[in-house]
């Protein structure tokens, strides 16, 4: 190979790899970043224990899940109280219950719902109390 071709070779090995490693660069730091769900509501603030009803991860799991338990429990059984594994007792209610400590329901059931593309339709029926931030 002649070596005034180099410059060349060189420089069109760098367009290359720019050119095919556009999408892992480009899109650096916009995409991928988790939802940041708050978590700091009034009420929260006030609870001496900043516990949720079961543990973070088992909620991050499966609240649908309980969530659905409870509407059978209440719809179907007139069940109104749920206790919990470590013992402690409360209201089953989306709005009653849920939303009393998660006030802001934008800023943390939607956000991550929207993160994950997760649509609940519960809102249709069920009233979203005034946000508090
Ligand atoms: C078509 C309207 C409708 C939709 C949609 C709906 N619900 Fe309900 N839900 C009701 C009604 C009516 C009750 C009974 C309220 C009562 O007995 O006081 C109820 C009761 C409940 C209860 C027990 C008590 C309470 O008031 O929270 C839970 C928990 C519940 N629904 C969860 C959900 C969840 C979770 C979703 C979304 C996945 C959902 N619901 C969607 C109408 C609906
Ligand atoms: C007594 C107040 C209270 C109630 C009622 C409550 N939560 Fe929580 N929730 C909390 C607290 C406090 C945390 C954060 C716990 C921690 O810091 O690990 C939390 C955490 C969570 C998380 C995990 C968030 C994360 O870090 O990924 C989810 C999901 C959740 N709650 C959903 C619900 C749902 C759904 C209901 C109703 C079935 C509910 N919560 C009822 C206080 C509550
Ligand atoms: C840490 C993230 C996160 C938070 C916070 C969160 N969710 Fe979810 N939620 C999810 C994911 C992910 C799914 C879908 C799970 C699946 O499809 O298996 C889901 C599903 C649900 C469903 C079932 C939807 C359906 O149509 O089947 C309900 C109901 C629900 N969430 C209620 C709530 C409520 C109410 C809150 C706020 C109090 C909340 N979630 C907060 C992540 C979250």
């Amino acid at each position: 190979m002649k070596l005034y071709n180099r410059g060349i070779i060189i420089a069109g090995i760098v367009v290359f790899l720019a050119a095919v490693t556009f999408p892992f660069w480009y899109d650096r730091g916009k995409t991928i970043a988790p939802p940041a769900i708050e978590l700091d509501t009034p009420a929260i603030q006030k609870l001496a224990d900043k516990r949720c009803v079961e543990d973070t991860a088992f909620m991050r799991d499966n609240h649908m899940k309980l969530l659905a338990s409870w509407r059978e429990s209440v719809v179907r059984k007139n069940v109104h109280t749920y206790t919990s594994k470590d013992g402690r007792v409360f209201e089953m209610g989306l709005t009653g219950s849920c939303l009393k400590c998660h006030e802001n329901k934008s800023r943390f059931c939607d956000r991550c719902h929207d993160y994950a593309g997760v649509k609940p339709n519960c809102w249709n029926c069920h009233i979203n109390p005034e946000e508090v931030l």
